[in-house]
């Protein structure tokens, strides 16, 4: 299975602005690149604080085909869960990696937070990094990676989204 990583950042590498949970600071382009771009995937995993930040247009959305799979110490809490629409595993990235492998997904978008990028790259489980870059610096927020890392991506493709925005798609060097 195909794992993707896709992130807004700041030009200073926030995911978010400061605190405040969400992608608000992303452009109307990137959250329109972003729709579009989840279309094309049919699995996508993310932490619980992300999860949360989107819940409500998530729910508003209603089930549709990708399986969405979020990372919780307490999986038990969420009612809304539905087999093979919404589901709450508490495990890391690789372990719900196989299991999606096992039930056959073949293209996986990795949706954040720092600990899942983190565990992904350290692994080497992420075959390409698909990064918005907007025109806003924040000096605080919630960061990609977390610790000391060194990892390495050579850069596949860029595409203006407009005259601001730009994403940068990365792939895993030597991948
Ligand atoms: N700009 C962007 O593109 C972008 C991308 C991603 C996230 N964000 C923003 O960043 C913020 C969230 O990021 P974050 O890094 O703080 O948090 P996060 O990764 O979204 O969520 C962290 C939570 O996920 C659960 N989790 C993670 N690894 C787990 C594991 N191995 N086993 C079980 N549970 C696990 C835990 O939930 P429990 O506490 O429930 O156990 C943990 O507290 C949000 O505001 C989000 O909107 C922005």
């Amino acid at each position: 299975m195909q794992l993707l990583g896709i992130a807004a950042m700041s030009l200073d590498g926030c995911l978010t602005c400061h605190d405040r949970p969400g992608t608000g600071f992303a452009s109307a382009e990137d959250h329109a690149f972003f729709q579009d771009a989840l279309q094309t995937f049919d699995c996508s995993i993310a932490g619980r604080r992300t999860y949360e930040a989107a819940r409500e247009a998530i729910l508003r959305a209603g089930p549709g085909p990708r399986l969405q799979i979020v990372l919780t110490s307490t999986p038990g809490r969420f009612t809304e869960a539905r087999t093979d629409h919404l589901e709450f595993r508490n495990a890391g990235v690789a372990e719900v990696a196989r299991e999606l492998t096992r039930r056959g997904r073949t293209r996986c978008a990795l949706l954040g937070g720092t600990g899942l990028y983190t565990e992904a790259c350290a692994l080497g489980l992420l075959d390409e990094l698909w990064v918005t870059i907007e025109p806003v610096a924040f000096g605080e927020g919630v960061r990609m990676f977390r610790g000391p890392v060194e990892f390495r991506f050579e850069l596949a493709e860029s595409v203006a989204l407009s005259g601001n925005t730009l994403v940068l798609k990365y792939r895993r060097l030597g991948g």
